[in-house]
């Protein structure tokens, strides 16, 4: 927790004020984001899902038989499921995330879904160097699969070193990964700032949660969202605008914020099948196959 606090201290001092996306993601926010992605102008989920039932036999095919699957950050179970069931004789799927008891959930799910599979839930932090201690890594075929451009949430040298970390940390041959590409403006701009207002609220859950966990007093109605298309580098971010010149308090500090000043709570990076290709070539990894939808708008890429 205290790691919570400190996080936000400094993240609100600096001279442009920022909040470390992975906090937005607490029970309410994953609830939230659940949400979004049933929105109809969120194309993400429903276009990602599209892609991979479409092409399974092809993507089975190519991951070959007895796969172990691991999935850094699992989430919902409905990608992994398509996944698994399309492929040959899978040898075992593991789970993992920084929350035991959110791992344990997603394994017992998944096991309902699919009694046959053998599933070995990993608590790891995806972003840590730490190696996993486990006799899964001595499996041959080892799959990374990372759906949902969780990827486009780091910074383009966040991405980098995740890929080169996970290459060393889970010895896998492959990656499975799903990449939100560059599209019309418009779009992009519907689908994060949604009319019924999800987003808004997933993103304002962050004060919330900041004044009941870290004592607080964010006035959450002085502070609007906002989501922008930086193009100069390919990304959608995501802010809160103060609407008056203020003071919070956050447990012992004051923090300043000026009327129009923002907070950056997240980025959603957009990426060309080139300039995808090229991170994954910096981070030691080759793009082998891509598949789209017809309007190109997601794709999914095979990396070994
Ligand atoms: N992975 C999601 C995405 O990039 C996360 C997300 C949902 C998000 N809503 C957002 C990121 C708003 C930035 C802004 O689409």
């Amino acid at each position: 927790m205290s790691n919570f606090l400190d996080e936000v201290h400094n993240g609100l001092s600096g001279k442009v004020k920022k909040l470390n996306p992975k906090w937005l993601y607490d029970f309410n926010g994953s609830k939230l984001f659940e949400e979004i992605t049933k929105l109809q102008e969120y194309y993400v989920t429903r276009t990602e899902i599209g892609i991979l039932e479409k092409n399974k036999s092809e993507i089975a095919n190519l991951i070959g038989e007895k796969a172990t699957v691991i999935e850094p950050g699992a989430g919902e179970s409905k990608k992994i499921s398509i996944f698994l069931k399309s492929l040959i004789e899978p040898k075992c799927y593991v789970p993992s995330d920084i929350s035991k008891k959110y791992i344990k959930k997603i394994g017992k799910k998944l096991k309902k879904k699919l009694p046959k599979i053998k599933v070995n839930p990993v608590v790891d932090d995806f972003t840590s160097k730490k190696r996993i201690n486990n006799k899964i890594l001595k499996n041959k075929n080892i799959v990374v699969f990372f759906p949902g451009s969780t990827i486009g949430n780091f910074e383009k040298r966040e991405a980098i070193h995740f890929l080169k970390n996970i290459k060393l940390k889970y010895k896998p041959k492959k990656i499975i990964i799903g990449v939100d590409l560059i599209k019309k403006k418009s779009v992009l701009l519907k689908a994060y700032n949604d009319k019924k207002g999800i987003t808004a609220r997933f993103n304002k859950n962050l004060l919330k949660r900041i004044n009941k966990e870290l004592k607080a007093n964010f006035d959450i109605k002085s502070f609007k969202h906002s989501a922008i298309y930086n193009k100069s580098k390919s990304r959608i971010e995501m802010h809160l605008i103060s609407l008056k010149n203020q003071k919070v308090k956050v447990h012992n500090k004051n923090f300043h914020f000026k009327k129009g000043e923002t907070i950056h709570t997240e980025s959603s990076h957009k990426y060309s099948p080139k300039s995808f290709n090229q991170l994954a070539k910096k981070s030691g990894w080759k793009v082998k196959k891509i598949w789209t939808d017809l309007n190109r708008q997601f794709s999914i890429q095979y990396l070994i």
